[in-house]
């Protein structure tokens, strides 16, 4: 099992095959259509020729990709950051402590790029992943929160 920088041109298909999966676990109501992955898959495509902003970097067991990691460069109002945006593994790879190498693997790009902060988004809910970040040294620093309106009178 090692971690290795992403090749296009061999991993596409498999990142691009993860997105309906990660985003279903993540965002209950979520519905993967084939415009959703037409924009992942452009996503995915300028971030392989930005290699700069994107470290994606695989986890391959020996020639079978057993999940990825996907972190870039990004600016808000407080300044540059890590952003994880994906982590993912295939079902049978969880829950083996192989998280953790992926975010090794992001921590790392994220250090290398002179960059102070990591940041990320999770659902609350996704508690194999929320576990997984507060090991790997995340705190909680922003809440979203949501409340169930009643349907409009008449509806
Ligand atoms: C989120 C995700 C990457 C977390 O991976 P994971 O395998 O659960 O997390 P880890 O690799 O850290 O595994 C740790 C768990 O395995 C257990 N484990 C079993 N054997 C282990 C070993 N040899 N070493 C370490 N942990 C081990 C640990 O006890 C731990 O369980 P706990 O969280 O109940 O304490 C994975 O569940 C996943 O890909 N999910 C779908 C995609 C997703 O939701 N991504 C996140 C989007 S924000």
């Amino acid at each position: 099992m090692l971690v290795r920088p992403y090749r296009p041109h061999q991993d596409f298909r498999a990142l691009l095959d993860a997105q309906c999966d990660l985003y279903q676990i993540n965002f209950p109501r979520f519905v993967c259509t084939s415009s959703f992955l037409a924009d992942q898959a452009q996503r995915l495509r300028v971030a392989g020729r930005r290699p700069l902003e994107n470290g994606i970097f695989i986890l391959d067991d020996n020639g079978t990709i057993a999940g990825f990691v996907w972190v870039a460069v990004r600016m808000d109002l407080q300044g540059a950051y890590g952003s994880v945006d994906q982590v993912y593994l295939w079902p049978p790879y969880r829950r083996q402590g192989l998280g953790e190498l992926l975010m090794d693997a992001a921590h790392q790009f994220i250090v290398q790029h002179g960059l102070t902060t990591a940041r990320l988004y999770v659902t609350a809910d996704n508690q194999d992943a929320v576990r997984l970040y507060q090991r790997s040294g995340y705190q909680i620093t922003r809440y979203e929160m949501e409340r169930p309106m009643p349907p409009a009178p008449g509806r």
